[in-house]
């Protein structure tokens, strides 16, 4: 791909990765994705903003092929999908200052051997000027590593914001063509990766309504020329209330597990209460996460196996622990043979979660009357629970 302009002497470079399907061996890319970089031309310096995952080093430097010199380059992030082009760069622009956070200084070092002297940190609300364009860098933390800032170029008026706002989707296309295609893939993205941090982000998202966006150019997925949406979308996934849902991740060996799934399933929905169900067995689990953001209440369907819970309800327990939805009450349902510490066991390892449990469901061997009457009395409680607190 060649570079593209966005506005004058703006450019998107970087690389469509419209191949991969998994991130850092855990998170499923069904649309692949982008590595963003940006170049802008002041009057008197230039600046480029990121670079690329290492193996697309080549794509960016054709792009770079005919750029007399680099002055700055901002590194909003020191992750190597980002940052791991940076020691090419600047063999081939070994007078590049690297503009970062105190921390990703400390990072880049650690992670890509940059020597110290190419650094220049900069401070929250620090500028640096390229003669007639202002960068301005605004330090929000978390978002997703505790050294993330993102670039404001003030005449432009256009945010540059690394991981922040974005989503993975491999396209052509500069700009948003497709928004409901663009919201599912930044939830996702959300989800996976930004929601632990909802309070630190929070603070990043209210010291950015100081600033008049007028558009969004993230380093994964397309650029925003119509931001509004995006920011009123993660407003509601972080500081929204949770949403009238159930998600109940399960597994089922022998069918007895599935059969107190779909009973508590039908219970829920007679009751006004929506589920969400994730075999774990078949599912992509960036569609669990996604339905994690906004669910009042997480319900974990596992067979007991070797004694203990079946290791995909355990993954996605653990998985669930990491994430830290606002999910508020919890249960276990499930079926055994002989015996076992299914409870305990997956009540161990959520330690993260604010959750009230309420009373597990387990059952021996294929479930009966009293078993499913116990799971109607599981969606009463849930309903009730949802309605005390208002979730919608
Ligand atoms: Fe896209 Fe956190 O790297």
């Amino acid at each position: 791909m060649r570079k593209k302009q966005i506005k004058e002497r703006i450019f998107w470079l970087g690389a469509v990765d419209w191949d991969r399907r998994l991130f850092d061996a855990l998170i499923p890319l069904p649309d692949g994705t982008t590595y963003n970089a940006y170049l802008i031309e002041g009057s008197e310096k230039t600046a480029l903003l990121d670079t690329v995952d290492p193996p697309m080093t080549g794509k960016l430097m054709a792009q770079l092929e005919g750029v007399s010199k680099i002055d700055f380059i901002i590194s909003h992030h020191a992750e190597q999908d980002h940052s791991g082009a940076l020691p090419r760069v600047l063999e081939r622009f070994p007078d590049a200052k690297v503009v970062v956070t105190p921390k990703a200084k400390g990072m880049l070092i650690d992670l890509l051997k940059i020597p110290q002297d190419a650094f220049i940190t900069v401070k929250d609300g620090e500028t640096v000027s390229l003669g007639d364009k202002t960068l301005k860098f605004i330090h929000t933390p978390w978002v997703h590593w505790p050294e993330t800032m993102v670039t404001y170029l003030e005449e432009d008026r256009i945010l540059f914001s690394c991981d922040f706002y974005g989503s993975h989707i491999a396209s052509a296309d500069l700009f948003i063509t497709d928004q409901g295609r663009v919201y599912e893939a930044a939830k996702r993205y959300f989800a996976e990766i930004m929601m632990p941090f909802r309070n630190v982000i929070e603070k990043n998202m209210e010291k950015l309504e100081a600033y008049d966006i007028q558009m969004i150019a993230p380093s994964h997925g397309q650029v925003y020329d119509r931001p509004a949406w995006i920011m009123d979308a993660y407003r509601e996934w972080v500081t929204g209330a949770p949403h009238n849902r159930v998600v109940l991740p399960f597994v089922s060996m022998h069918g007895s597990t599935r059969q107190m799934v779909d009973h508590l399933v039908s219970a829920l929905a007679g009751r006004g209460v929506g589920v969400e169900l994730f075999n774990l067995a078949v599912t992509d689990i960036g569609k669990l996460a996604i339905a994690l953001v906004d669910a009042a209440t997480i319900v974990v369907g596992a067979p007991t196996v070797l004694a203990g819970p079946h290791p995909l309800a355990a993954y996605a327990a653990l998985l669930a622990n990491a994430l830290r939805p606002k999910a508020r009450f919890l249960s276990i349902i499930g079926s055994y043979g002989w015996g076992g510490k299914t409870v305990e066991t997956l009540a161990a390892m959520i330690p993260n979660l604010k959750v009230e449990v309420l009373e597990p469901i387990l059952c021996k061997g294929v479930p009966l009357e009293a078993d499913f009457q116990a799971l109607d009395r599981l969606a009463d409680a849930i309903a009730q629970k949802h309605k005390e607190n208002g979730f919608k």
